[in-house]
């Protein structure tokens, strides 16, 4: 079995060798631009990974680990305009260097140019490669409006949020096993259990997001710190302290919520001390250990060779120790 290293460099080599330099360059150039910026390339990664569960031949799935990544980086031009997020990997976004309109449309082009990738799958699953990617494209874009939705709610349930994350995150980092597993000619059973392991996975992923965009090392996370809490986005930590706060402590974040105006570095503050006041923090920090543990315990019960599921198990160690 391969080792994630491995695996990453062969992305990045495959990602080195798009050809985005030509006209019109205000078109291309933010392309070429968010593709080079680096990233942990996971859900590439994951399907090259999936896919060598089943056949020595792994490369088969790069064109459609290109597509991921491509897909993956195209929601980021996008996001950022829906979250107002000027870093991202430690740079400008692209919505900050060149303007919400060239985020769009470049972003709109890099979900083209992830379909002509994908098209490249030389495979006897192709079909259900194509329809695997565009349902997780489909779940992705109903996971975003939920998330843009529930800015604006103060209702919004546990079990609502990890709805919400699972279309908005997980289903991409699933679908990514699940198309490389299709491409190596895995049997459906062993597909199930992959995509079940990564939906926990990808859970957890997301739920650990939110903790390190609040509680997070603004350089090694690369992203704003704060940048959730300055959009009242329902997290599992904005959810869990409204349900736990006394009356006093819910009446404090309901102000700050409300609160159009309020100036950045006192509102990350005064939220960031309730989510540790209420033990929010604390429960986010459990629930994501579920999930992880969870995913793992799917893991073990799995059919596939015991390097697989070192390297999966790896992979989740790695996810659960990040902090960017
Ligand atoms: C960011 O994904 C979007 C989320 C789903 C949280 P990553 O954390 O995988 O972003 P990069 O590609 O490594 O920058
Ligand atoms: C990520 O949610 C979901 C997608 C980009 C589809 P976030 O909005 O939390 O991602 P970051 O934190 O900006 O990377
Ligand atoms: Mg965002
Ligand atoms: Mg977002
Ligand atoms: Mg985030």
């Amino acid at each position: 079995m391969l080792s994630i290293e491995t695996l990453r460099k062969e992305i990045e080599e495959g990602i080195a060798g798009f050809k985005f330099k030509r006209e019109p360059i205000g078109l291309y150039d933010p392309i070429e631009y968010s593709m080079s910026l680096g990233g942990k390339r996971l859900r590439p990664v994951m399907c090259l990974a999936a896919c060598s569960l089943f056949t020595d031949n792994y490369r088969q799935a790069m064109p459609a680990a290109l597509a991921l990544e491509m897909f993956h980086n195209f929601t980021l031009l996008h996001d950022d305009v829906m979250d107002n997020a000027d870093i991202r990997r430690n740079q400008p976004t692209v919505k900050a260097k060149y303007g919400v309109n060239t985020a769009i449309l470049s972003g709109d082009e890099m979900l083209i140019e992830a379909y002509k990738l994908l098209a490249l799958t030389d495979s006897p699953a192709f079909s259900l490669v194509l329809s695997t990617f565009s349902q997780t494209a489909t779940e992705v874009c109903e996971g975003q409006q939920y998330d843009m939705e529930f800015e604006t709610r103060t209702d919004v349930t546990l079990a609502q949020y990890l709805e919400m994350i699972r279309l908005k995150t997980a289903v991409l980092l699933a679908g990514a096993i699940k198309i490389g597993a299709l491409i190596g000619g895995g049997n459906a059973h062993d597909i199930e259990a992959l995509y079940n392991y990564s939906i926990d996975l990808g859970l957890a992923f997301q739920l650990q997001d939110d903790l390190l965009d609040t509680f997070g090392d603004e350089k090694t996370f690369g992203k704003a710190i704060g940048g959730d809490i300055m959009e009242n986005k329902k997290t599992y930590l904005l959810i869990s302290a409204l349900e736990n706060a006394d009356a006093d402590q819910k009446k404090e974040l309901l102000r700050w919520i409300g609160d159009t105006n309020a100036q950045r570095d006192a509102k990350v503050k005064a939220v960031r001390d309730l989510y540790e006041a209420t033990g929010a923090r604390k429960a986010t920090e459990a629930k994501m250990e579920a999930l992880y543990s969870k995913a793992m315990e799917t893991l073990r019960e799995m059919n596939i060779s015991a390097e697989g599921k070192r390297f999966f198990a790896d992979f989740g160690n790695m996810l659960l120790k990040r902090n960017r």
